[in-house]
Parts: C-alpha cells; sequence; structure tokens
C-alpha cells in the first residue's frame, strides 16, 4: 500500500485533510501531527527544516510516494530546500507539495479591490512567502501580512471559541486594517485558524470575506493528480485513513475528533 501523506506540526493540517478527503474519498491516507515539537511557528528555519525533512523521510519508510505539506510554516520553511535538495538525493521519483502555491494560485479571482492579505504564524509572515508567489503570479495585487502567534496556542489549548479569543482575534483585526484598509480578501495562512472562524468573521469589516485554503489546496492535489498519472498510479485506492502523531496518541485522537468531528485512533511514533 502505498498512501498519500499529510503532514502538520499538530493538529491544524486537519483541516486539510478533511478537504482533501471529501474530494478524494477513493485514496489511502496517512497522517502525522508533530505534536510533541509543535508549534513550529516561531522556530529558526533550520529547525523547522530539519524537523520537516524528518517527518517526509519517515513518510517515505512508510512507503508514500507523495506527501503534502499540511502547514504553512513548513511550506514556507522548508518546502524548497527538500524539493530542490533532499528528493534528488533520497529518490528522484517521490513529490512534496505545500500548501502555499495552491493557495496563492486561488485568491486573484476572489479580490475586487486587488488588496489582500494573509494570516499566519511568524515564520510564515516573516518568510514574505504568501507576497512573493502572489507577485510572481499577479504583480497587480497588493499583499499585507499579519503574524497572529497568539492564535494556534488559542486552538492548541481549546480556547479558539472562548471569551479570550476574542481579544487576540480583533487585536490583529485591527492591526492588519490599520495597515491597509482597502483589503477586501484575507487567506488564513496557517491551518489552524479554520478554527476561528466564527470569531474572525465577528470582527470582520463588512466588505471583507476570510478564506480558508483546505478547499484550494485539495483541489489543486486532484489536479495534480490528474496532471501526473505517473505520481497518481503510486497512489493507491483503498479509502484507509491512519493517524500518528510523535506525542500522546490519546490526547491526539481526543483533540482531532474536534478538528474532524468524529472519533478517530491514532498510533504514536518517534520518527524511526
Ligand atoms: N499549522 C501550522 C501552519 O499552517 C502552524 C502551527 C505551528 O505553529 O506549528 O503554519
Amino acid at each position: 500500500m502505498t498512501p498519500i501523506g499529510i503532514f502538520d506540526s499538530g493538529y491544524g493540517g486537519l483541516t486539510v485533510l478533511s478537504e482533501i478527503r471529501a474530494l478524494m474519498p477513493e485514496y489511502d491516507y496517512i497522517y502525522l501531527g508533530d505534536n510533541a515539537r509543535a508549534p513550529y511557528g516561531n522556530r529558526s528555519f533550520e529547525r523547522v527544516y530539519r524537523f520537516t525533512l524528518e517527518a517526509v523521510q519517515w513518510f517515505f519508510r512508510q512507503e508514500c510516494h507523495l506527501v503534502i505539506l499540511a502547514c504553512n510554516t513548513a511550506s514556507a520553511k522548508a518546502l524548497r530546500s527538500i524539493q530542490q535538495v533532499n528528493l534528488p538525493e533520497i529518490d528522484p521519483s517521490r513529490r512534496v507539495l505545500g500548501v502555499i502555491r495552491p493557495t496563492a494560485e486561488s485568491v486573484a479571482a476572489l479580490s475586487k479591490s486587488n488588496h489582500i492579505a494573509v494570516l499566519g504564524t511568524e515564520g510564515t509572515i516573516r518568510s514574505r512567502s504568501y507576497e512573493l508567489e502572489i507577485g510572481k503570479l499577479y504583480p497587480h495585487i497588493t499583499v499585507t501580512g499579519e503574524a497572529c502567534p497568539m492564535w494556534v496556542p488559542l486552538v492548541e489549548n481549546r480556547e479558539y471559541d472562548k471569551a479570550g479569543a476574542d481579544y487576540f482575534v480583533r487585536q490583529h483585526l485591527e492591526r492588519l486594517f490599520a495597515k491597509d484598509p482597502l483589503i477586501d480578501t484575507i487567506i488564513l495562512g496557517c491551518t489552524h485558524y479554520p478554527l476561528l472562524m466564527n470569531k474572525i468573521n465577528q470582527y470582520l469589516p463588512k466588505n471583507a470575506e476570510v478564506i480558508s485554503q483546505g478547499k484550494y489546496v485539495a483541489e489543486a492535489l486532484k489536479d495534480y493528480l490528474q496532471r501526473h498519472p505517473e505520481i497518481e498510479r503510486n497512489c493507491t485506492k483503498n479509502g484507509t485513513m491512519h493517524y500518528f502523531t510523535t506525542d500522546s496518541p490519546e490526547e491526539f485522537a481526543q483533540q482531532a475528533s474536534i478538528f474532524l468531528n468524529q472519533q478517530i485512533k491514532a498510533l504514536q511514533t518517534n520518527l524511526e
């Protein structure tokens, strides 16, 4: 069996996994959350790169031929090096894809003002990956980033729907619109953030819209598999799903059920 690997530092990638499985339930999937070392958001480039590479090598040992980094921080800081330096050495026939490019490709059609915002972790915003990707594709679009370092802990600690979350959600939206009042489209450039959607919508100006990236990543993956039969052939189709975490599997199963709206079982791995 050669499942598709889906990776995140923790639970956030489950929001992407849900959309991918909704669109393509026929494939086999393995999800890995590196919960023991999450969050990645404020870690150095070197560390995120090393952790992500270790995860990718683990997926390859599980026979995955295709791995999706369902984590913006890992996509921003590790994807390019893995694709250009590591894959040619490890196995040029395997593929690792990220979430930033497919999201960047989809945004132009959504904005009328051509002023777009990206909310993300410190690492993603500082990398300027969204500005660079969107700038390459749509140079007429202005992109403003805002790092929201408290949002991942709010989600990971199940505070995303509590009163305390209001303060941090409002704070960052106010800062964002102070930087550029013409923004009409906001990308949730962190896979944890869709869980804060209700709060975000509450404090959003009327003419602005928030988009979460799972749907776009799923559509882009479907399109990719259609265009690359040599990769698609290697993805087995028994509709299985396995969850792994580097931390407590009981804790993972309990938390993941919130993201997925269903009970699951998880296994622990040390990435060996
Ligand atoms: N889910 C990750 C992302 O999309 C961030 C979580 C973290 O900081 O580890 O960027």
